[in-house]
């Protein structure tokens, strides 16, 4: 059995998976969105002090399986850099005190992974990956074969979201609340226009979008809640229309066999709905990860380091540290 931790945001995660048949036997989150809300976006300060709090508790529920622990793996990066070393420190307390080696996950890997979430791995595939964090169409052929296609220029997709819902004084994380004002507005009510539309360029940008957003805001003598309804449903429409946009024009001669959409972002289901129709129009068959593992948690964390076990990556304590980022930044 692998032990697995995830803290490189505002989620305290620990999971149990076992090897032989990739089964998820524990599985628990501690969320922060509560703590952090009031702020409008994560405090990386707070929620470093919110996982030492956290993750001890989590850790106390897991101790029935600590004999058959074969490893313990822990998110290193990408992420904030003082939530990071919560994790990566009880790791290292775990590898040291339970003699067991210890392993490095690459978040942006883990939210791959957590398509194949008690399930066996369905490579190539392209995926999505759409977080608070990271916008990124890639091209999966393994493990270690990992393609960037296609990354932001600027704010990531749930970010943008976040910022729109922080000016229309929603609580982070704004991304599902806009999605169900989305629902009761009239998406055609503000004509925003779709980013990179005429560009050649192979990329997202969701900063000039976000700024339209902002000077419509402005615009109004008052946000009553339809308004807010209406300006979500155009904010949402174009926001993922763009993603569509991008997404088309990186497939148009690339054939697919296996479409994947993660991250937090990939529980939108209009977004969805529009990979659905895209998947169908190319013949590719669409993957998605329930609900609950969309999010950051540490059970995708466990199965892609039921990969990183069967290829023995591990790390020593000295050599998981903080890093500066690889070759792309991401893998
Ligand atoms: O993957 P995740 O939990 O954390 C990161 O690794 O960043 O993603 C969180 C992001 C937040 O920006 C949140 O607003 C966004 O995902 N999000 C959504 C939805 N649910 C979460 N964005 C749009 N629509 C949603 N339904
Ligand atoms: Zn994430």
């Amino acid at each position: 059995m692998i032990l697995s931790i995830e803290s490189s945001c505002d989620d305290s995660s620990v999971a149990i998976t076992r090897q032989s048949d990739k089964k998820l036997l524990f599985h628990k989150k501690i969320s922060q969105d509560a703590e952090h809300a009031v702020y409008g976006g994560v405090v990386p300060e707070l929620a470093a002090r919110l996982h030492a709090l956290a993750l001890p508790n989590i850790l106390e529920e897991t101790t029935l399986y600590f004999n058959q622990l074969k490893a313990v793996a822990v998110t290193n990066e990408p992420g904030l850099s003082v939530t990071l070393v919560e994790g990566m420190s009880m790791a290292k307390a775990l590898s040291i005190s339970l003699d067991i080696p210890l392993m490095g996950i690459n978040h942006l890997r883990g939210h791959i992974y957590s398509l194949f979430i008690e399930k066996e791995t369905c490579f190539p595939m392209d995926i999505l990956l759409v977080s608070g964090g990271h916008t990124q169409l890639l091209h999966v052929k393994s493990y270690e074969e990992i393609e960037v296609l296609a990354t932001t220029m600027d704010d990531s997709f749930g970010e943008s979201f976040d910022k729109v819902g922080k000016m229309l004084g929603l609580p982070y994380p704004a991304g599902p609340i806009i999605e169900s004002y989305a629902k009761k507005g009239n998406e055609k009510r503000f004509d925003f226009t779709i980013p990179l539309q005429r560009s050649k360029t192979l990329a997202f940008s969701y900063s000039g979008l976000k700024n339209q957003v902002r000077l419509c805001i402005e615009a109004q003598e008052r946000l009553d809640e339809q308004t807010i309804c209406d300006i979500c449903a155009s904010f949402q429409r174009v926001a993922i229309a763009h993603l569509m946009q991008q997404i088309k024009k990186a497939y148009k001669e690339r054939k697919i066999e296996h479409f994947g959409v993660v991250g937090g972002a990939s529980a939108n289901l209009y977004l969805r709905a529009q990979l659905e129709a895209f998947c169908l129009s190319k013949k590719a068959t669409l993957h998605v990860a329930t609900m609950e593992f969309c999010s950051d948690n540490a059970a995708m964390i466990g199965r892609c380091a039921i990969e990183a076990y069967e290829k023995k990556y591990f790390t020593t304590i000295e050599e998981i540290q903080l890093k500066p980022s690889s070759k792309n930044g991401y893998f």
